[in-house]
């Protein structure tokens, strides 16, 4: 087996709190525990296209175990098998990049790459490594939740307190006004914060994207609560959610984007609804991205730090190809084709669920 010499790193698409704890334990493990150097790939993919890469020392990853964003800074569109670029009349084309990408790991001297990222990234990764033998190790990261391959991803927990945090301050507003606060959350097509926030704030009705919900059925459980003198209701909606018929609120639409769907704006068309239907004055907040801003939680931190312990390990132990994961209390590996075949959402039997629905949580179902 090839000696490893030096390690890149790179964090790609939408950035969460806890992505620094990887950084700065990938440096350390490497730098101190193996004698490997290691290198920081900027903006994601878009610093392999451009040969954009710095060393990374301890010295650099000195403090920033707690600040959110990421030293590397990201990118989430910038695929090397599909780059977009404005093309001669100002139309843009998409052309393979991916050589120029794999000369700079070569010029680099990269022997592995690891990866930070959600799905989008893994694909990525996974393809460089299929069709191009690049020795790549993934580590699971988004608000979302939504990988395979680990039971939580890191960014998770810290978005999570954030909406429950946020939930509890409308509490208090909701009770005073005698409203109906309606939060919007997070997570592309996943009910994992909406669900979990849900569950921690005591979220009378909770929309999430996988149990497609009916309006009337939202409106009875307020009138129920109305009808026990219960005089607010709280509904924590999923920005992807959708009801049983109609579509899913999108925000903008951007052809030329990897991800053309930008969600956003459900809960005022579900605040307005329930303010038709009942009576009742509804007011809605969009959480939006502070979700994914703010110092990582401890369980951020410590999830983040153990993934990039053993992402440097898998990487001397040479399992290219894998993506680190939690499952149960211990970190295992995953073959990256595997965690990203298809996203991680809720079940309907999800325990959680059950859980919600017996504390007296309605889903609109
Ligand atoms: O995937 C993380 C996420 O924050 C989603 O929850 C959200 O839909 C999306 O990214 C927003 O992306 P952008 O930062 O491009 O607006």
């Amino acid at each position: 087996m090839k000696k490893i010499r030096k390690i890149g790193i790179l964090t790609g698409g939408g950035d969460c709190p806890g992505l620094n704890a990887v950084i700065r334990a990938v440096v350390h493990t490497a730098c101190n525990g193996h004698g490997i150097e290691v290198c920081g790939i900027i903006d994601g993919y878009a610093g392999l296209i451009h040969k954009n890469v710095r060393p990374l020392i301890p010295a650099d990853v000195s403090g920033i175990l707690p600040r959110g964003g990421t030293i590397l800074g990201t990118s989430n569109s910038d695929n090397p098998f599909q780059y977009s670029e404005l093309g001669p009349g100002g139309v843009r084309e998409h052309r393979d990049v991916s050589a120029q990408a794999l000369k700079t790991i070569e010029y680099n001297e990269i022997d592995v790459l690891i990866t930070v990222g959600g799905d989008g990234t893994q694909i990525i990764a996974d393809r460089f490594f299929e069709k191009h033998g690049l020795p790549v190790v993934g580590v699971p990261k988004t608000i979302d939740n939504d990988l395979n391959g680990t039971d939580v991803t890191f960014g998770f927990d810290t978005a999570l307190n954030t909406a429950t945090i946020a939930i509890d301050k409308l509490h208090s507003t909701a009770e005073a006004h005698h409203r109906v606060m309606v939060i919007e959350v997070m997570g592309r097509y996943a009910g994992w914060i909406a669900l979990e926030a849900g569950l921690a704030g005591g979220g009378d009705v909770i929309l999430i994207p996988e149990l497609p919900y009916r309006i009337d059925k939202v409106c009875d459980k307020i009138r129920q609560r109305t009808a026990s003198g219960k005089r607010f209701s709280l509904v924590v909606v999923a920005e992807g959610a959708k009801p049983e018929v109609g579509e899913l609120v999108v925000a903008r639409k951007v052809n030329d984007a990897s991800d053309p769907i930008r969600l956003g704006g459900i809960a005022a068309k579900v605040a307005n609804q329930i303010e038709d239907m009942t009576g009742i004055e509804s007011r809605y907040t969009i959480l939006g991205h502070v979700q994914r801003g703010g110092s990582p939680t401890p369980f951020d931190r410590i999830l983040a730090s153990r993934f990039g312990y053993h992402a440097v390990e898998a990487a001397v132990s040479g399992k290219f190809g894998y993506l680190v994961g939690l499952r149960g209390t211990e970190i295992k590996t995953t073959p990256i084709k595997e965690a990203v075949a298809v996203p991680r959402r809720v079940k309907a039997e999800d325990d959680m669920v059950r859980t919600a629905k017996a504390v007296g949580t309605c889903f609109g179902v």
